[in-house]
């Protein structure tokens, strides 16, 4: 008897990273120089455009899910003192560059940039506005935890310029949520999605993650209908990455009311199904938009990028990461901000810029980088044309066409004359773009780096 496309996935299926950088974070090197990094950010071309992430390291509460940098605080000072240091990368960076770029995106993740005290929020703005020039159309966006959000937030996010929102809202079961430690009742997160509308910030975003303790095809189900209730813009729908071998705290979730892979592929395939229906359009491999949505019309143009928080219209030539922790994307390769606050702020202190780790981007890396981000983001990639985009050949890789020739046996991975790859299931791309992979350990080396691709 034939398989099942379910079945085919299944056995394909092995750990694979998420690719939203090519290299891959645990292929950044250690002992980056601060210097080599200005020669870095002096060389950005003039009349460049930047998009900005911010890092904040705090919460109020640990969700045991939690594969974000973050801390545990309840207090404001250890807050109020990183936003002081925040204002001081800034400074050292916007010194750093050529005058004249122009910031098109900002965008403050965490952790929860929520934790910040509101006049602090606000002079934050101000330290950009003076050291940047802003885009007139510019994006600014803030991830919002549904559980802290207030009619004062909303009123300073829109006066300082927020366009759109994110909330992270994982799921509204209470069976499901009381597992992961972080409560939060559908009530809560429609309030807050009402009053971040009625304040003009009219693009909202909602996270949801499927494969979290106890959820079943009945609680997605549901979970999905009341998401398209609260007419958001764009859902992303986050597998689940359980990896208790680098976060200790998600030995606190019990690992046998985990849905399995085979589980997993149903709840995302649940709640797909209802997007769809109610006129969602899939982007990438796990990202829904309204129809009109920037995503969706840079996903038909061919334009749609892939970054750190995941999918992306954002063109700008260089993404800068502030704070610790934080990854920057410049011409030449990838950055990395010392992750641990202390060490942060005794570089920020030093007046040194806080990089710890680098990834130089070789003409071989910016290739395959290429190629897996277009496998990411149209499921389709034309190896011909992207060959020729950076000067190589078809035979440069030819490894890994062989090694996708494993794939193609599925089925569901296509390669159209040598020079066409089209993946026909999301959770086979991948386990596509992991062919392309130079750095990727062989399966026998059993390193525990990566989650499964369902
Ligand atoms: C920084 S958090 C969002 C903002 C805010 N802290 C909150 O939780 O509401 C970013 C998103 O990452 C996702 N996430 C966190 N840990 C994850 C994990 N282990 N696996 C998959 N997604 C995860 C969640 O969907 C979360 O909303
Ligand atoms: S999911 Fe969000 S609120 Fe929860 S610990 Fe992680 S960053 Fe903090």
């Amino acid at each position: 008897m034939e398989k099942s496309v379910k079945q085919t996935v299944l056995s394909a299926d092995r750990m694979v990273p998420r690719y939203t950088s090519y290299p891959t974070a645990p292929h950044f090197r250690e002992g980056f120089e601060p210097q080599a990094y200005k020669t870095w950010l002096g060389s950005i071309k003039a009349g460049s455009r930047l998009s900005l992430y911010i890092h904040v390291p705090f919460c109020a509460s640990l969700c045991w899910f939690c594969g974000c940098h973050t801390k545990i605080t309840q207090r404001e000072a250890p807050v109020a003192d990183y936003v002081a240091l925040l204002q001081k990368e800034i400074e050292l960076l916007a010194a750093s560059m050529p005058s004249g770029l122009e910031v098109t995106h900002i965008h403050f993740g965490g952790g929860s940039p929520t934790i910040i005290p509101l006049p602090l929020f606000e002079d934050l703005m101000l330290t950009i506005q003076k050291n940047f020039k802003l885009a007139v159309s510019i994006e600014t966006a803030i991830e919002i935890d549904p559980r802290h959000f207030s009619e004062a937030q909303a009123v300073t996010y829109a006066r300082s310029g927020v366009t759109r929102v994110s909330f992270g809202v994982q799921d509204f079961d209470e069976k499901v949520m009381s597992a992961v430690n972080r409560l939060q009742l559908f009530n809560a997160v429609y309030k807050s999605i009402e009053l971040a509308r009625t304040y003009g910030m009219k693009a909202i975003n909602i996270d949801l993650m499927y494969g979290l303790p106890y959820q079943t095809p009945q609680t997605m189900k549901r979970l999905a209908e009341q998401t398209v209730s609260l007419a958001p813009n764009r859902i992303a729908l986050f597998g689940y990455a359980h990896v208790p071998w680098m976060k200790k705290h998600m030995r606190l979730i019990p690992e046998d009311a985990l849905p399995d892979t085979s589980a997993r592929y149903d709840l995302f395939e649940i709640a797909a199904a209802i997007f769809e229906k109610a006129g969602y359009v899939p982007v990438g491999i796990d990202h829904f938009a309204k129809p009109e949505d920037a995503l969706v019309k840079a996903q038909k143009a061919g334009t749609l990028l892939r970054n750190f928080q995941g999918y992306t219209a954002d063109t700008a030539e260089a993404l800068i990461g502030i704070g610790a922790s934080a990854v920057s994307r410049l011409p030449n390769g990838y950055v990395q901000n010392t992750v641990h606050v202390p060490q942060y702020r005794d570089r920020i202190e030093k007046g040194i810029l806080p990089v710890e780790k680098s990834c130089l981007l070789t003409e071989a890396d910016l290739l395959v980088a290429d190629i897996i981000e277009r496998l990411m983001c149209d499921s389709s990639v034309d190896l011909d044309a992207a060959c020729r985009r950076h000067g190589k050949f078809l035979q440069d890789i030819s490894t890994a066409l062989h090694k996708l020739k494993d794939l193609e046996g599925t089925g569901l991975v296509h390669i159209r004359n040598g020079k066409r790859v089209e993946v026909d299931n999301r959770f086979m791309v991948r386990l596509a773009c992991a062919a392309f992979d130079t750095y990727l350990a062989p399966p026998s080396e059993n390193i525990q780096r990566h989650v499964t691709a369902i």
